[in-house]
């Protein structure tokens, strides 16, 4: 069979995977307000399970309340939501995919606060205030950083109490761990900020409580950039360097982790990730729900608004992606992080043709690739290879419209132009809430609290 490789399993040290294509997290609003995952999410999750991925690493999903992005993400903050989590994993299994949990926590980078965080500055490794929405946040105390360390155990121990398959630690992409990790943004002057091991330090801290609440038998992988490009804002530092991350990914597998998940950016989005285009006007319709809770909001949103104002941030934003693939944008680091580790290493960034993805695993550059838009395209992108195509006949076409929508509106493809018409891609995104709901009449107790 042609691209063979991408069908073989993956063998981790706890954990065997059956092909090579892991579906990279995608978050979505399907879950309830207070952290409970739904029937929507199970429908969501099983969809990429049927289609054939080896293994699904879940959304984001916040290990404390205040580590949320948004509301309307499933969390893993309560013991009550471990039966949850079980069906979730009971339905992916069904179809023979594993199920690993990313485990998260917003800092100072998070789109709307919420209840949660509405009259508080956000956790971080930082007092400055986030760039690019301009959220507002204080550097965490270290009594805070030893109870975020408890969260994320915790998290951990609740994914396994699930009979879920792993999880990730989520320590890319501008989230809390990248705000420790990246010497663009952390500022501190204890042994939590400075020289690479003491900004490391928090990361290292978390997988090994996970070791000790979870023991070495469960499987524990780590999402790491490979570059910052943290100078996406004027006046900001280019952040940590590819050396850096190889030095992470080194201490991580040293300190008992199976796996290493290779992304880009400290910030999401970032130009680099998701790779493609940025489509201003739509994300306009999306970000008018940020002007008030933001710092830069209103801002931001005049630049995605009005034509006159296009140029700039189109300037800003598009600046960084040149010289850089839309497909494979990550390969290189992963190539030279896997060179540094024993420890399995996945990418993510654009894949969608067979070959591409078969060539890098045979040269030795990656084990294995993670995959989001290209499968929200093509839910069933696996058994489209299998049967012999190297790319399917309506592919992504990296235009970030599920991106900018996946605030405001149901996550799924908003490409018109891969659907014969409107309603059918309306019809398609909708699909995974056409549930029976197993609704009840409450019982009066429980109804009138103040
Ligand atoms: C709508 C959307 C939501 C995403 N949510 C997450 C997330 O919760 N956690 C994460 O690590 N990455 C997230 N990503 C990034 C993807 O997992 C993936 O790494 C990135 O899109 C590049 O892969 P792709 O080109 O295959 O889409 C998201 C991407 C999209 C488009
Ligand atoms: S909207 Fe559709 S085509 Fe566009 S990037 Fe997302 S999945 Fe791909």
């Amino acid at each position: 069979m042609a691209n063979e490789v991408i069908f073989t399993p993956l063998k981790f040290r706890n954990l065997e995977v059956k092909n090579r294509i892991f579906r990279s997290s995608i978050s979505g609003r399907f879950d309830n307000e207070d952290g409970s995952p739904t029937q929507t999410r199970i429908n969501w999750e099983s969809k990429f399970a049927a289609g054939g991925v080896g293994a699904i690493i879940s959304s984001y999903v916040p290990v404390a309340m205040e580590g949320r992005i948004i509301a309307g993400y499933a969390t893993v903050h309560r013991d009550e939501w471990i039966p949850l989590w079980a069906k979730l994993g009971e339905a992916v299994h069904a179809h023979g995919a594993k199920f690993i949990m990313q485990l998260s926590h917003s800092g100072r980078q998070l789109d709307l606060p919420g209840i949660h965080n509405k009259n508080r500055k956000a956790l971080s490794s930082t007092s400055k205030t986030e760039p690019i929405n301009g959220i507002a946040c204080r550097a965490m105390d270290k009594a805070e950083i030893a109870h975020a360390v408890r969260q994320f155990a915790d998290g951990a121990w609740r994914a396994r109490e699930a009979g879920l398959d792993g999880v990730e630690l989520h320590s890319a992409n501008g989230y809390l761990f990248t705000q420790f990790l990246s010497s663009g943004i952390n500022d501190r002057t204890d042994e939590y900020g400075g020289p690479l091991e003491n900004r490391a330090r928090f990361l290292l801290e978390v997988i090994d409580a996970i070791r000790q609440r979870v023991g070495r038998d469960f499987h524990l992988q780590v999402k790491l950039g490979g570059v910052d490009h943290n100078n996406v804002i004027f006046g900001e530092k280019p952040g940590n360097m590819i050396s850096d991350a190889v030095q992470i990914a080194r201490w991580c597998e040293a300190a008992g982790v199976d796996g290493i998940h290779v992304s880009s950016g400290s910030s999401f989005p970032h130009p680099l990730n998701p790779p493609g285009d940025f489509p201003l006007d739509m994300l306009a319709q999306s970000y008018d729900a940020m002007i008030s809770s933001s710092g830069h909001g209103l801002r931001n949103y005049l630049m995605f608004r009005y034509k006159l104002l296009q140029p700039i941030f189109h300037y800003i934003w598009f600046r960084l992606k040149k010289g850089h693939p839309v497909e494979g944008v990550s390969l290189d680091e992963a190539r030279q992080i896997k060179a540094a580790v024993r420890v399995p290493v996945i990418v993510t960034g654009g894949f969608q043709t067979a070959s591409v993805i078969a060539g890098a695993i045979d040269a030795g550059v990656c084990d294995g690739v993670a995959i989001a838009r290209s499968l929200i395209a093509n839910n069933d992108l696996v058994e489209i290879w299998r049967s012999g195509a190297e790319r399917p006949d309506r592919p992504c076409t990296y235009c970030n419209k599920c991106l900018v929508n996946a605030p405001k509106n149901p996550l799924g493809c908003y490409e018109q132009d891969r659907y014969p018409d409107y309603e059918t891609m309306v019809r398609t995104i909708m699909s995974i809430y056409s549930t029976h709901a197993d609704l009840k009449v409450p019982a009066r107790d429980g109804l009138l609290t103040r």
